[in-house]
């Protein structure tokens, strides 16, 4: 449930009508809903917190550590931090980031294959919650820099299942030719080496296979699997106190098969990897994001073919803005902000106006008729939206305004032209500029 809906006509974002964002803030822009960010937040968690099979043996229930990839929003990561949410992140930026919304470092994840000694530094300084560890190179040099620093790394290893999901390749994360984390074999090896080195605690397992996963299928066959692994490893006499499932649960895009729900999910691991006598860590991120946010567009224009008829709805939304259909051929629901008086419908390829064909959002939709100056909402865009903007085509970041009940507040402006070229130096060779 989101509290994107139509009352009297217009589309509002809980008690604010879009349309009124829209002229005061200017389009193409992002609107989040704190609501909807705080009720996915514990619609999640409270399924995993309430399975008596899933809190430690200190009586911890599991963390949840938002994906802040997902939407790295300060605003964003704020109102999650509130609501009792741990960080999973993937750099020193994301880190800074989750301790600056007030995120404790105790509930803050540190993933990805290529984090460099300066980062790692960081994040032992800062003493966050674990270090998931997903090849030899990097667990030989985090060894390195904590010994320089005299501390202690905790560490997780990434495993590698060999089951690859998710709704598209390109963010599958589990198969085995992907490059994230080391198969069993080798964790258990890196595991022992872990164990005798003073500069690290391995703590236990992490696994993430992939996004947008609609089957609990492969999750379950991922998991029943490292629950074999961390028996293995206490069969080698190694303690295992911690098991990190990762993230990757799908979300409704429209128009496609109805994911999981968070209690079925929170059920099949309770039976799948319950009373393991570890602490759970899981990663959600664009279950809590995706559908707490839209990106608003105005029509430009549409241009009809002369030759062959077909209508082109050229909006102010272009794929720097919202990237994920050129990418990964994804599926945003588009809604007009102003509900139709009228049923008929026009067929469109909706198009941003960046030079490339893969500018395109979607080709020939059956969308409400729509003209020039229209306002329109591509669905679903909370998560992995704004944060992969660019400035392609040096087109300004679009905005991003969070909404709560019927307050609002521009959470990151548009920069001007200026502040965007005063990013830019110009070398001292060229002649000053009048
Ligand atoms: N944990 C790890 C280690 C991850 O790599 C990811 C996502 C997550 C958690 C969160 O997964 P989620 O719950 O959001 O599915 N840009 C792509 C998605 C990339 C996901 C990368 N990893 C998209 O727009 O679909």
């Amino acid at each position: 449930m989101n509290h994107f809906e139509y009352k009297n006509g217009e589309m509002h974002v809980e008690g604010v009508a879009v349309r009124e964002l829209a002229e005061r803030v200017g389009t193409p822009l992002y609107l989040y809903s704190s609501a909807t960010l705080e009720r996915h937040f514990q619609v999640f968690s409270q399924a995993l917190w309430s399975k008596e099979a899933l809190q430690s043996p200190k009586g911890e229930a599991p963390l949840i550590a938002y994906a802040t990839k997902a939407n790295s929003n300060l605003a964003v990561l704020q109102t999650l931090a509130e609501q009792g949410a741990g960080a999973d992140t993937v750099s020193e930026g994301e880190i800074r980031k989750a301790l600056m919304a007030g995120v404790a470092p105790e509930k803050i994840v540190f993933s990805g294959v290529g984090k460099t000694n300066d980062e790692m530094a960081f994040a032992l300084k800062t003493g966050i919650y674990q270090i998931n560890v997903e090849s030899r190179p990097e667990l030989e040099r985090l060894s390195h820099v904590a010994g320089s620093l005299g501390l202690v790394a905790p560490i997780v290893i990434r495993i590698n299942p060999g089951v690859g999901a998710g709704g598209h390749s390109k963010i599958t994360t589990g198969g085995a030719k992907d490059k994230f984390g080391v198969s069993a074999a080798e964790a258990i090896a890196l595991y022992g080496q872990a164990a005798s080195d003073p500069n690290i605690a391995p703590m236990g397992i992490a696994c993430h296979i992939g996004s947008q996963i609609s089957d609990l299928t492969p999750m379950q066959a991922a998991f029943s699997k490292m629950k074999g692994w961390v028996q293995e490893l206490r069969a080698n006499g190694l303690s295992v106190e911690r098991l990190d499932l990762g993230g990757g649960l799908g979300v409704p895009y429209f128009n496609q098969p109805e994911p999981p729900s968070p209690a079925d999910f929170a059920q099949m691991v309770a039976l799948t990897v319950g009373n393991l006598g570890v602490r759970y860590t899981f990663e959600p991120g664009r279950l809590i994001a995706a559908n707490a946010g839209i990106l608003v567009s105005r029509v430009i224009h549409v241009h009809e073919r002369a030759d062959s008829g077909q209508k082109f709805l050229v909006v102010d939304a272009a794929m720097n803005d919202l990237i994920r259909p050129a990418m990964y051929d994804a599926y945003h629901d588009i809604r007009p902000v102003c509900e139709p008086k009228d049923t008929k419908k026009g067929t469109y390829d909706v198009v941003g106006p960046v030079c490339e064909t893969g500018d395109t959002f979607t080709r020939g939709r059956d969308l409400p008729v729509m003209k020039a100056g229209d306002l329109m909402a591509f669905m679903s865009a909370g998560a992995y939206g704004a944060v992969m903007g660019s400035e392609y085509n040096s087109r300004p970041l679009a905005p991003e305004v969070l909404v709560r009940d019927d307050k609002w507040a521009v959470v990151r402006p548009r920069p001007s032209y200026e502040d965007m070229m005063n990013q830019e130096v110009l070398p001292d060779w060229f002649r000053p500029r009048n």
